[in-house]
């Protein structure tokens, strides 16, 4: 039984809020301990809420009537249009003209994409080395959405272009949130100079892209060559500009969220000795001497759980938050217009009622059965409902083929004594990186 009705929270919601922005995850986990399925942060006479039960996150990804996804206003900035920041009934439109471009057969066929690029990242590899598998990761995941997507090839260019995105995204941080606000905008700090500078250098690579696709042949059948075909038939006209946005978004929420779940993947496969032997012996026995292709994901099935049970105790996205447009209920629950409802991945996927003991490394707990007795919104690193992931299984391919490509040769144990912080940005990081030693298994 569900207890919407009269809902507890933190006595001082201003103590709350500035716990919350000091240490979000150590905050929002011991509130939802405490406080149950809801917690109320009162704030004069508005409430917002913290939903911790899988009924809820239900209803409140696929209520698209009454509540709408919150962006910050730099990130919202940053993307303009796209099909993350843009809204109801364009968000309608522009989602069914693009999801056929993640139909299952189009992300099997770029399988080979992702091994090649893959194979390509990590001849530069040395034995004995020690990388940062945070940047190493990022910039594969670049060069992965980009040459997958947008048929460029960015491998001359990944680590400029991360630089120019990094301090792009740093703009859109939880803890930035006030220097970006527009009041603060209006000094024009060298913190909003650097930004200013950034989203030129990306717009200025991003328009010739478009340009010289537009001048070239134009026979991919890819993200960038649908935007342009669509663009051509488009009776309402649509600019180059919001094509700009979209190929940012993609670029952008398409290679983050994937580094991010791929860096904790190799984090745990060295902390879990056990578990990688699993993995190695699986990628052995089903590729033997061959590299993988997208074919093969549905038999790297413990490759899938290593990955599944990394994105639960690290999901890539660890908060996502609506905000509603209208007085509402969900069960007895009772919202009203413009407040925000927080729902944290994070926080669920380490409640004991769903995942015993969670803090244990454990893939077995995705064997098709265990993963078949928990309620389904137990787990939701993708989300949920019309907003949900459009990405998905891009990113489920991309994730089993980079990890069974690079565990076919390698193995990657985290230098000794680094120390782990988590970082939650838009995507959950390693405060300090992930430095890891290589070395080559055959
Ligand atoms: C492990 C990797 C990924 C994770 C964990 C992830 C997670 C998410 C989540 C949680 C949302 C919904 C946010 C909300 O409800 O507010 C989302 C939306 C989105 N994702 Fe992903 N994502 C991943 C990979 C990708 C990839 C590879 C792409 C592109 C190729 C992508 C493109 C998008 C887009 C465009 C949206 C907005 C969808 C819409 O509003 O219709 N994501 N992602």
């Amino acid at each position: 039984m569900l207890a919407t009705a009269k809902p507890s929270g933190p006595k001082n919601p201003w103590l709350a809020y500035a716990a919350l922005y000091r240490d979000p995850l150590g905050y929002l986990t011991r509130a939802a301990r405490k406080h149950g399925d809801v917690v109320r942060l009162k704030i004069g006479r508005k409430s917002d809420f913290l939903l911790n039960h899988p009924d809820l996150v239900r209803a409140a990804l696929l209520d698209q009537e009454n509540l709408r996804r919150a962006v910050n206003r730099p990130l919202r900035r940053l993307l303009g249009m796209g099909l993350l920041t843009c809204r109801s009934e364009r968000h309608k439109q522009q989602r069914a003209l693009l999801q056929p471009m993640f139909a299952r057969e189009r992300i099997v066929a770029l399988g080979d994409v992702m091994v090649d690029q893959t194979t390509r990242w990590a001849n530069r590899w040395r034995d004995g080395a020690t990388v940062d598998m945070a940047e190493e990761m990022m910039e594969l995941a670049m060069s992965i959405t980009a040459k997958a997507l947008f048929n460029v090839d960015l491998s001359s260019k990944s680590a400029e272009l991360r630089n120019t995105l990094a301090t792009l995204l740093e703009a859109t941080r939880f803890k930035n949130v006030v220097v970006t606000s527009k009041q603060f905008e209006k000094l024009s700090l060298p913190f909003h100079r650097r930004f200013a500078r950034a989203a030129e250098k990306l717009d200025t690579e991003i328009h010739a892209m478009i340009g010289e696709r537009r001048n070239g042949a134009c026979d991919q059948p890819d993200l960038l060559s649908t935007m342009l075909r669509l663009q051509k038939q488009s009776r309402r006209g649509i600019t180059d500009e919001k094509i700009r946005d979209q190929i940012l978004t993609f670029f952008t929420v398409g290679h983050e969220t994937t580094a991010t779940g791929l860096m904790w993947t190799w984090y745990l496969l060295s902390e879990n000795p056990g578990v990688a032997k699993k993995l190695y012996s699986e990628v052995d026995h089903v590729l033997g001497d061959r590299l993988p292709s997208g074919r093969d994901c549905d038999r790297l099935q413990y490759t899938r759980m290593v990955f599944a049970e990394s994105m639960r105790l690290y999901p890539p996205i660890w908060l996502m938050t609506r905000r509603a447009v209208r007085d509402m209920k969900i069960n007895d629950l009772v919202i009203r217009n413009g407040s925000y409802v927080h729902l944290s991945p994070f926080v669920m996927h380490r409640d004991p009622r769903y995942f015993p003991d969670p803090e244990r490394f454990d893939p077995e707990r995705w064997t098709p059965e265990a993963a078949a007795s928990r309620p389904k919104f137990s787990y939701f690193p993708f989300g949920g409902g019309p907003l949900q992931c459009i990405g998905e299984g891009f990113a489920w391919t991309q994730g089993i083929l980079v990890i069974s490509t690079l565990a076919r040769e390698w193995q990657m144990r985290v230098l000794s004594g680094h120390r782990i912080v988590l970082d939650p940005h838009i995507t959950l990081r390693s405060r300090y990186g992930m430095p890891m030693i290589l070395k080559r298994r055959k």
